[in-house]
């Protein structure tokens, strides 16, 4: 069965899921997205991730198309239409098609994509990110985190250019992920997830306002705290990654994510935290995931 997508107003099969050539998301990366998962036909944190889209569209002055309780149906009808069990959805907003000038008032409107894809790409890619369960090797990258004063690091925005091409210096010296700095030389996040690590039973991620404020960190951070696990958002270093008992990467896309090395460190993987936490995480999917396709576990 194909997957069901949704562009402005219409169930279409996911090779038919197109925007005009003049959207200015495609012209000028001016829009926002989500990504979410679906696992055993349970949605998870679908409103904070709305949250998130309404807060990123109102910063940009970006009108949403629809209100809350319409995207929420739109997203559950394409995942119950596609009637997948195991799914990702990547919600996409943009300034919509119109003349070609950095001026959003020849937009027509804005555009709204739901898209659905399978939670691991095509094998035949060569990617093997998410296939090394074992710990993530990464790599520093040259570029830089976009500073806050230039562009605030909450939105979740369209332009993932620096986080693109840290990607790439990191597949290209033969790692798994990226770690980017900011304009200070302190520890950001990595290419497209968070970064955590665990010194002496202490939980620490960068503070949330140098970074995406990630849901997976934030549920990290709860879960942290009921577990009465001591936790801290502060700067880090990398001489704070390289010494670290346990790090880990979170994100919608992956949860949470050993790490096994980063530049040329090794770290043990995955630690014990770790591990807990993944467990946590995976059982709150089932106990707290909204249930939206008929057939999952009750
Ligand atoms: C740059 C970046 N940081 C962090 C994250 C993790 O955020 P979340 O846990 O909300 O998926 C993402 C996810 O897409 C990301 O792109």
């Amino acid at each position: 069965m194909p997957l069901i997508c949704y562009v402005n107003g219409e169930f279409v099969p996911a090779e038919r899921a197109a925007v005009s050539a003049f959207d200015h998301g495609f012209l000028y990366g001016d829009g926002i997205f989500e990504s979410l998962t679906v696992s055993d036909g349970r949605i998870f944190k679908l409103g904070e991730h709305l949250d998130r889209l309404e807060k990123s569209a109102r910063a940009l002055r970006l009108a949403l198309p629809e209100n809350r309780d319409r995207l929420a149906g739109i997203v559950k009808e394409a995942v119950r239409r596609s009637g997948a069990r195991d799914v990702y959805v990547r919600i996409v907003v943009s300034r919509g098609a119109g003349y070609p000038l950095l001026d959003p008032r020849v937009t027509t409107g804005p555009s709204l994509v739901v898209l659905l894809h399978p939670p691991t790409p095509p094998a035949e890619t060569g990617s093997s990110y998410r296939a090394r369960g074992a710990g993530l090797r990464l790599k520093t990258a040259a570029v830089r985190k976009v500073p806050a004063e230039a562009f605030e690091p909450r939105v979740k925005s369209l332009n993932y250019l620096n986080n693109v091409l840290a990607r790439i210096e990191a597949i290209e010296s033969g790692h798994d992920e990226a770690i980017l700095l900011d304009m200070r030389g302190f520890v950001a996040e990595a290419a497209g997830e968070n970064i955590f690590v665990v010194s002496a039973g202490r939980l620490k991620t960068p503070r949330a306002q140098q970074v995406l404020d990630g849901i997976t960190r934030r549920t990290v951070l709860d879960l942290a705290r009921r577990a009465e696990l001591p936790s801290e958002e502060t700067d880090l270093t990398l001489y704070d990654l390289y010494t670290a008992d346990e790090c880990f990467l979170t994100s919608s896309f992956s949860r949470i994510h050993a790490v096994a090395e980063v530049d040329g460190r090794p770290i043990p993987a995955p630690g014990p935290i770790t591990q807990q936490l993944r467990r946590q995480i995976l059982e709150l999917e089932r106990s707290e995931g909204e249930l939206i396709l008929a057939g999952g576990t009750p």
